[in-house]
């Protein structure tokens, strides 16, 4: 099991009470799908994803860029059992929708570089980034865990 100490607990939740899903959600989303193009695959019923602008003005993926936010928001609300919170998530990433779990991280960068942005080096610091990295890591990897 993952441990948290009290100051990484904090962090995290201090952060994610700041966060507005979304906000950050079809930013991020929107992101990833730019930087990393060909993760666009996956969204072929999207409609039109073009271009950066059409992709940062496409409906569907604002839509999908809040409910990713509200899978982080289960995480957030099960902190120490992400991994059995997940089962199901990740069962649908591998087996329904056969999505490379390398994506996962890159998304959960996306979602981390927005986040900085949104909120600057005060808020954003370097001890509010290191438990970040660690929740945003433990989403990751269980996201990944129903991939044989
Ligand atoms: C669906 C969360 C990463 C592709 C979903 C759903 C959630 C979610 C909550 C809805 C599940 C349902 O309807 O039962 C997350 C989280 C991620 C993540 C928390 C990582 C931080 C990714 C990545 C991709 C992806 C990296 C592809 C590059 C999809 C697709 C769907 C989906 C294609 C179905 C969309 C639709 O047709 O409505 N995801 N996801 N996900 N996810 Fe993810």
């Amino acid at each position: 099991m993952v441990h948290w100490t009290d100051a990484e607990r904090s962090a995290i939740i201090g952060l994610w009470g700041k966060i507005n899903p979304d906000e950050i959600g079809p930013q991020a989303l929107a992101r990833v799908l730019i930087v990393y193009p060909w993760t666009q695959r996956y969204f072929g019923s999207f409609g039109n994803l073009s271009s950066p602008a059409a992709i940062m003005g496409n409906e569907q993926v604002a839509k999908h860029g809040k409910t990713v936010m509200k899978g982080l928001a289960l995480a957030i609300n099960h902190m120490d059992d992400i991994k059995n919170t997940y089962k199901d998530l990740s069962v649908k990433h591998s087996e329904e929708l056969h999505v490379d779990p390398d994506n996962f991280k890159l998304l959960a960068d996306c979602i981390t570089v927005c986040v900085a942005m949104k909120f600057g080096p005060s808020a954003f610091s370097a001890d509010a980034q290191e438990a970040w990295q660690k929740f945003m890591a433990v989403v990751v990897s269980a996201l990944g865990r129903q991939y044989h």
